[in-house]
């Protein structure tokens, strides 16, 4: 597999997202992360990591329909936040933006319980595939129409683990 975003450059954009998401927030007040199960997990435990002690977080599961035949905009909730967001400052952190419906529909139902702000990070975007305007707040990197695994991305549940991002050959 080829190597498309090595481990060195994740880490030094990701501290950089982190820095911007802390400078976007500047009172004391929480900033509560969102991550999106599965593939945002390793992206999430690494911003966090660079973030100070006003950060808590939270995580959802959706399943996406969007892909193959059907490109519909259905999406599923498979697990649900722990908690409100009434009067939060929500950040959405999601693996990648492909056609931009499972954060459309994301953002729909997390605006809908009213946080004080609710922004997304995303660490990839394709936008060549987009179908939708959905707003990124924050792209750690833009990339080209390929199929990519690793850092939290799978391929039929493989490859999440790996601290880089690899183009799949054969895609
Ligand atoms: P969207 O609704 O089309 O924007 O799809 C978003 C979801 O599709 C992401 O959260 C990923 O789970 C998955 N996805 C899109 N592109 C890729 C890819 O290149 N590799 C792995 N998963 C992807």
């Amino acid at each position: 597999m080829e190597i498309l975003l090595d481990e060195k450059a994740i880490q030094s954009r990701v501290r950089e997202l982190a820095a911007e998401i802390e400078r976007d927030h500047p009172d004391d007040d929480e900033i509560h992360l969102v991550c999106v199960l599965k593939g945002g997990f390793m992206f999430m435990s690494d911003l966090v990591r660079h973030m100070g002690p006003r950060v808590t977080l939270d995580f959802i599961a959706v399943s996406s329909y969007a892909k193959g035949t059907k490109s519909s905009g259905e999406v599923r909730m498979l697990k649900d936040l722990d908690s409100g967001l009434e009067g939060r400052n929500v950040i959405i952190v999601e693996d990648i933006v492909d056609t931009g419906l499972t954060l459309t529909y994301l953002q729909e139902i997390l605006r809908a319980r009213s946080p004080k702000s609710l922004r997304t990070a995303c660490l990839l975007s394709k936008p060549s595939r987009r179908q939708v305007n959905v707003k990124v707040d924050y792209i750690g990197f833009t990339i080209e129409d390929h199929f990519v695994v690793g850092y939290g991305l799978d391929y039929a549940e493989k490859y999440r683990n790996l601290g880089h991002i690899a183009v799949l050959n054969g895609e």
